[in-house]
This record gives C-alpha cells, structure tokens and sequence, in this order.
C-alpha cells in the first residue's frame, strides 16, 4: 500500500508555513535555520502535530460507526484539545481523560489553556488522579466502558495518537510535504529537529523521509524524560509505519536517532535551557514556543547549531508542532 491509498479528513488549511528564522541564525552564527509551522497549520482550535495526526484517525472512526471520540492525556494535554476540536469539526462527541501527568503548582493548570478549549468545544472532560505514561490506562477503558453503556459507539485514540496503527501517516505525508516546499523555495534541509514523546510524530516523518532519494537527518529531542520509552515507541511507529505506507526496504538503525539531553529530569517541567529558548526564540523572531516540548527541542537546535553538531552550512528546518495554550498553566516561569 502506498500513503496515498489513505483515507484523509481535511483539518488542515493545506501545506503548512516554513520560513526562515533569520535573526535566530545570525545570533547563534552558524546554520540557516527554518521553521515549519504546525501550530499555525489549521483554523481548527490552534492546529497542532495531532490535527495532522487526526486527519487519518478520522476517516476509521467514521467508517466504524463511532459516534464519540475518547482519548487519553495529561491536564494540559494538547492533543487531547485538538481531539475535541476535530470531534466538533466532525459532528462527534469527545470524551477527554485527563490525568496529572506534571506535578505543576500553578493554581489554574486545570481551569485555562488547553483544557479551558476543550470545554469550551463541548468535550466530555475527565480529571483524573494518574501520573505520566503513554500506556493505556484503567480510567480509559472506564471512559470506553461509559460510552458504550450509554448506548453510544466510542472510538479509542491513545495519547498523542501514537500507539495506533494509523498514528505515523500523518507526519509521513509530512515529510512528502516538506520535499514539494523544498522544490518550490529552491532550499533542501539536510537536517530536521523535532521533539518527541509519544513517538509518531517524529516516527512518521522518518518512515515518510526513507522513502525519498536525498538523504538527511531527523533529529528527535526527548522531551519525556524517559529516552529508552521514547526511543522504542519511535522505532517501533517508525518501522510499522514504513511497511505500511510500502518503503521496500527495512530501517535502518541510523535513521533512528532520539537525542537526550534537554529534557530535564521530569516530563512538563521547563529547565533553565528550555526557558532561555522560549525567551531567545520568542525575543529575536517574535515566534511562541511552549515549556513543555518545543521549547526543549529549540533547545536542543540552538546547542546542536552552537557546537557545531549541525554544520554552519546547513539549513536545519525546525518542526513548530505547537503547543501554545499550556503557556497559560506557567506564567508562574515568566515572570
Ligand atoms: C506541542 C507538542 N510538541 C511535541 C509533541 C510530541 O509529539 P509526539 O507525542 O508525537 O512525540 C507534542 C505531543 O506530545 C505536542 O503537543
């Protein structure tokens, strides 16, 4: 099968924006960096990786039946935000388990940003007492379990649409994506940062990039804090979606490369780099990153373009996955 035989449901305006980040580049002296703008990629709740991710969910879960759609994240879960909005978008209910993925003080993490979204989107909005995983979890089969018992069809979404079998296309056709702008603006971007937790994000892009003939690097930066979970989520998303979109070859072990180093010690909790690229990046290119996860992979970017990791004659496109709305839930950070 080959990506194209996918069903998609439009969420997205189209191609999502790149342009470069001129005075980001010039500060740190070497590589010409860019962004690709997935927060910017939708008129749908301020868009996110999960709205492309949920372009080929959306197509099963109506050829199921499903009259509602569950889902699973922490409080300030973005994906569990744009579930909710590609439910309305769709005419289906959203129900949303949110658990306290972060041990974060600030008094109003439960009450504005992304899950302020949610309610504001009609969702189902579920605060439950259950630390950070990306696994499937008791109080998710209670959400299924509730749906049916009320007559309704539920279809099941895992955290960041990851450990499901359609949850990689949407960032392989991404990377088909990337290659159409890169012929337009006459540039080819040798290397790409992403962050990654639940892994498909970063996962699709490598499937979708393999079966192209220039070779480059995908840098994934953890942000979960637990690089051995994340890297195996990556690799197995990654050669699962591969065979499935129909690359005529395996993986191979350097195409899967997750870097630690920026996360800090604990999932959603900013450290001093992480804070320093949300200010530098919001400071010299007026562009918002999060404290949970883009903020850490610019991190990583600016370091890998300061030590030279990534050579001065690079272009580097930095994939924007959004996340803006948790800024509500750390003004404590900025002060
Ligand atoms: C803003 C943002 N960036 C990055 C990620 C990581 O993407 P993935 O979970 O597909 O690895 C997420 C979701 O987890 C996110 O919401």
């Amino acid at each position: 099968m080959s990506l194209e035989s996918f069903e998609r449901y439009p969420l997205l305006f189209g191609p999502s924006p790149v342009h470069p980040l001129d005075r980001l580049s010039d500060r740190l002296g070497g590589a010409r960096i860019w962004a690709k703008r997935e927060d910017c990629n939708s008129g749908l709740a301020f868009g996110g990786n999960k709205t492309r991710k949920l372009e080929y969910l959306l197509p099963d879960a109506l050829a199921q039946g499903a009259d509602t759609l569950v889902s699973i994240g922490g409080v300030q879960s973005n994906h569990t935000r744009q579930v909710a909005a590609a439910a309305a978008r769709a005419g289906l209910k959203a129900v949303l388990v949110q658990e306290s993925w972060v041990d974060w003080p600030d008094p109003v993490a439960d009450k504005v940003g992304n899950i302020l979204l949610s309610r504001i989107m009609g969702a189902d909005v579920r605060l439950v007492d259950a630390g950070f995983g990306i696994g499937f979890k008791d109080s998710w089969h209670q959400a299924l379990e509730d749906v049916r018992a009320a007559g309704g069809t539920p279809y099941a979404i895992p955290a960041g649409a990851s450990d499901h079998p359609l949850g990689g296309l949407g960032f392989a056709a991404w990377a088909h994506e990337v290659r159409r702008q890169e012929r337009e603006l006459g540039v080819f971007f040798d290397t790409v940062v992403v962050c990654s937790v639940t892994g498909s994000t970063h996962a699709g892009m490598i499937a979708g990039f393999a079966g192209q003939d220039r070779p480059r690097r995908v840098l994934g930066v953890d942000a979960s804090a637990k690089i051995d979970e994340t890297r195996a989520q990556v690799e197995k998303i990654a050669r699962d979606t591969a065979g499935r979109i129909g690359l005529d070859r395996e993986l191979r072990g350097d195409e899967i490369t997750v870097l630690e180093g920026w996360a800090g010690d604990v999932y959603g909790i900013p450290v001093q780099s992480t804070l320093d690229a949300v200010r530098l990046t919001g400071r010299l290119e007026g562009v918002i990153l999060d404290p949970v996860y883009e903020g850490k992979s610019m991190a990583g970017l600016i370091d890998l373009v300061r030590e030279r990791d990534i050579p001065a004659d690079s272009n580097v496109l930095f994939a924007h996955l959004g996340g803006q709305p948790a800024l509500n839930a750390y003004s404590g950070v900025f002060p």
